[in-house]
Order: C-alpha cells, then sequence, then structure tokens
C-alpha cells in the first residue's frame, strides 16, 4: 500500500474514532502532568492541552504491529514541520547498512562526540604554535563531514563551548595543568581563535553542511534558583559574560545563514528555564543568537509532555527565535511488548503536541533530533547502571512500536 493511502486510511479511522468518541463522551486518560504547564503558558494553554491529549490515538499497538518501516521515513513525513537528525559516531557512518539506514529516516546529522573540543584540540600543535593560540584537528573534522556530506546529511554543529569534555590543559598558564588557570584576557582570546578556527574549517571545507551550531552547552545549573552553572572553568575565569562573547565570536566568523544556538538538558526546569529564557532573550536582541536548543533527554517515569509545552511557549515568547530538540531520547528499562507500548504511546504523545505547536504558529520547532539511532549504541545504558531502550529502533535495526507512533503522530487531524 502506498504511503498516500496509508495516510488517507489513517486519516479516515482517526475520524471515526473521533466521531464515536464525542458521541460516547468519552475522555481519555492524560499521560501526562498537566499542572506545571499553567505556571509557564499563555492563559489558554488550557484549551490547547485538551487539543493535544485527546486527539484521536492512532498508534494502537494492533495498528503499528503488523506494518513495515521500510516504506516510512520520518525525514520525509516531517518534511513540512521540522528536520528530523541523528546523533552518531564516525565508526557507524562508514558501516554503509548503518548509513542506509540513517539516510532514510534522517536529514540533519550532529556528532556524538567528536566535534568536542576534547577530539579537536591538538594539544601538541598547540604547544609548538608560534602565536600561542590553541591548534585543532582537522582531519577529524573533515574526515566525519565528507562522510556527512556525501550522504547528503546537514549537520548540527556540537559543540563549541562546554565545561565537559574539554581538556582542563586548554585553560591553564602554558597550556601546563600544574600551572593554573589563565587571565580572563588570555582566555577571551584562545576562546576566539578556538571558535574562528573550527567554524571558518568547517565553512571553507564543507560550504553548507552545518546549519546550526550549538555555541555554548549547558551554562546554566540546574539549582532551585537557577542561574549560571558555577563549576565551568569558563565561568570561573571569564564570567558569566563568557556566554556572551562565545556568541560574538560565533556570529563574527559564522556564515549569516548558520543559526547559532544556546544548548542544555533540563531546559523544562522552571528556575533553569527561565534563565535560558532570560538569556537567550538578551542574546537574541543583540542579533547574537538564533535558537534555543532543547536537549530532551526524558524518562518514561518522569516526562511531562505539560513541562515541555510550558518550556515552549516560554521560549516562544522571544522575537524570532527557532526551538529545536537537539537530543531527545527517552529511558526505558522495560523492553516487553508492554514497556514499549507504553514508551511508544509517550513518544506518540511527544510528537502530536510539537505538530501542534508548530502547525498552531505556537513554536518555531525547526529540527528534532534522536541522540542516538538505536538501542544498542545509547550513552544511556552506560550512564544509568541499567540497560535502556530509549531510541526508535532495537539492537537489531528493527524499528520498534515508538517509531510509528511517531510517524502516526504527523498525520493527526
Ligand atoms: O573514547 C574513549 C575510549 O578511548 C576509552 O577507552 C573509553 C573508556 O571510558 O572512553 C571513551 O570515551 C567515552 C566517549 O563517550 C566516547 O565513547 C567517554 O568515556 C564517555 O564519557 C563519553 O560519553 C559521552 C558523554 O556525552 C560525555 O559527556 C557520550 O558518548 C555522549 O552521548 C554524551 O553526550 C552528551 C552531549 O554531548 C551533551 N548533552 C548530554 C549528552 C549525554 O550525556
Amino acid at each position: 500500500m502506498s504511503l498516500k493511502m496509508k495516510k488517507a486510511m489513517t486519516l479516515c479511522i482517526a475520524g471515526i474514532l473521533m466521531i464515536s468518541f464525542v458521541f460516547a463522551g468519552c475522555s481519555k486518560k492524560k499521560t501526562e502532568d498537566t499542572n506545571a504547564v499553567e505556571t509557564a503558558a499563555p492563559a489558554d494553554t488550557g484549551s490547547e492541552e485538551a487539543d493535544v491529549t485527546d486527539a484521536p490515538d492512532s498508534t494502537d499497538e494492533s495498528d503499528y504491529s503488523n506494518r513495515s518501516a521500510e516504506d516510512l521515513s520520518l525525514k520525509d513525513i516531517y518534511a513540512d514541520r521540522f528536520m528530523i537528525g541523528v546523533a552518531a559516531n564516525s565508526w557507524q557512518l562508514q558501516d554503509k547498512e548503518t548509513m542506509a539506514a540513517i539516510t532514510k529516516d534522517f536529514s540533519s546529522f550532529t556528532c556524538e562526540n567528536e566535534m568536542k573540543p576534547d577530539y579537536l584540540l591538538d594539544y601538541d600543535a598547540t604547544i609548538a604554535a608560534e602565536d600561542g593560540m590553541p591548534q585543532i584537528k582537522v582531519d577529524t573534522l573533515n574526515r566525519i563531514m565528507t562522510m556527512a556530506e556525501d550522504a547528503g546529511l546537514k549537520m548540527r554543529g556540537h559543540t563549541l563551548v562546554w565545561h565537559s569534555q574539554t581538556p582542563k590543559w586548554l585553560f591553564c598558564k602554558d597550556y601546563d595543568e600544574d600551572k593554573g588557570y589563565v587571565n580572563k584576557k588570555t582566555m577571551l582570546k584562545r576562546m576566539e581563535s578556538y571558535i574562528e578556527k573550527v567554524i571558518t574549517y568547517c565553512q571553507e571545507n564543507h560550504p553548507g553542511v552545518i546549519y546550526a551550531w550549538d555555541v555554548v552547552n549547558e551554562a546554566f545549573s540546574d539549582d532551585e534558583e537557577g542561574g549560571y552553572r558555577l563549576d565551568s572553568p569558563w565561568y570561573e575565569i571569564i564570567g558569566e559574560e563568557y556566554v556572551e562573547k562565545a556568541f560574538e565570536f560565533a556570529r563574527k566568523y559564522a556564515d549569516e545563514d548558520v543559526k547559532l544556538f544556546l544548548n542544555d538538558y533540563n531546559a523544562t526546569i522552571p528556575a533553569k528555564r527561565d534563565s535560558i529564557y532570560a538569556a537567550a532573550a538578551t542574546l537574541a536582541e543583540k542579533g547574537l543568537l538564533d535558537g534555543v536548543g532543547m536537549q530532551s533527554h526524558h524518562d518514561m517515569k518522569y516526562i511531562s509532555i505539560g513541562d515541555i509545552k510550558g518550556a515552549l511557549f516560554k521560549y516562544a515568547q522571544i522575537p524570532g527565535i527557532e526551538i529545536q530538540l537537539t537530543e531527545l531520547d527517552l529511558h526505558n528499562p522495560d523492553d516487553s511488548e508492554g514497556g514499549l507500548a507504553t514508551q511508544a504511546e509517550i513518544y506518540g504523545d511527544l510528537f502530536k503536541m510539537l505538530v501542534d505547536m508548530k502547525d498552531e504558529g505556537n513554536a518555531n520547532i525547526t529540527s528534532v533530533t534522536f541522540w542516538g539511532l538505536s538501542d544498542a549504541t545509547t550513552w544511556l545504558t552506560a550512564n544509568k547502571n541499567e540497560t535502556s531502550y530509549p531510541l526508535l529502533f532495537d539492537e537489531n535495526m528493527k524499528a520498534k512500536p515508538c517509531y510509528f507512533a511517531i510517524c502516526d503522530a504527523a498525520t493527526k487531524e
């Protein structure tokens, strides 16, 4: 059956279901916490919320269990709304089958690790540099960008300025960890030099491939009061100004059409959300920032689609802002049929909400990236002390129920 026919059938079934819902006066059980959103979203959120949660559910188990993913393509299904991305590593791109699987469903690619300062900074070359500025391993960049470009993938650049996965020596006098931190002036020169080298190399050698940069990653605190993360060498040496400086340098060197993002996790926690909002609004007003990246590492047990929606409403108040979900996954320790069905329902509800927010013009969501291709390679299993099944494909690259639920979410009425 063609995709068009399938869509038509889905819409038809959805319509019949909707009519029976109205006549039977049914109210569907909500899977999300709607309380939190009240505080963040505009007054009309109540009806928005009802629209999302009461939408006919075309993703019941019997629906997706007999289907094949071969004829489906997430990037095509969502093409009118936002790009669909995936994070992976160069060893995965090298494998032909994996690359084929990636290009079938995804239009955007993020390096899970290899564009981070830890991987790009070249200690020996830095020590030897006559101008005393940090040097980068262009071969590392070139290898992975060539693979992505040849496959027709656009890239999110992840990430320029981060407290983690950045070698301590970058911050130290003579690049010697025993000598203590350099002063603010020197650190700003090093920051500018690093940002200039990375962005310029990518643009000159792979023009048009990177469409967005996570300029600053995880600058904010999870504390109840919000505010800046204090345990970052960038903050310790430069102070909170480091965020604006990083954007200033990125803007100076990035091509005009490349979008600059402030990226963070737990971007739905009220205090943190408000800190991110305040910084992003100021940077956007100065013409330095284009978007907010909500990493979106969620846990099936605690996810609140209402909170996510509330944060989207909040960030969307910034004039002209783009929002991207940059590292989406849904921790799920239960790969039983029931566990996977629940996961599918949550992913489906999440995407229905995203579609709704986009279609209604409430949030300019421009891409959604999954943090990993399959459950075989998720960072969560190492991180959670239990096996996690958070992604769209199982260990054998078989599409999971959540894959189909996300496809269905795009065709909801
Ligand atoms: O490459 C080394 C290998 O040589 C060594 O033998 C091995 C032993 O531990 O470690 C390998 O490095 C690991 C690296 O991933 C590559 O696999 C690091 O230990 C490990 O810490 C690192 O984890 C990455 C993590 O960032 C580090 O913070 C994850 O893969 C990556 O998914 C994760 O991604 C972050 C985003 O960048 C920012 N947001 C949160 C997200 C999840 O933590």
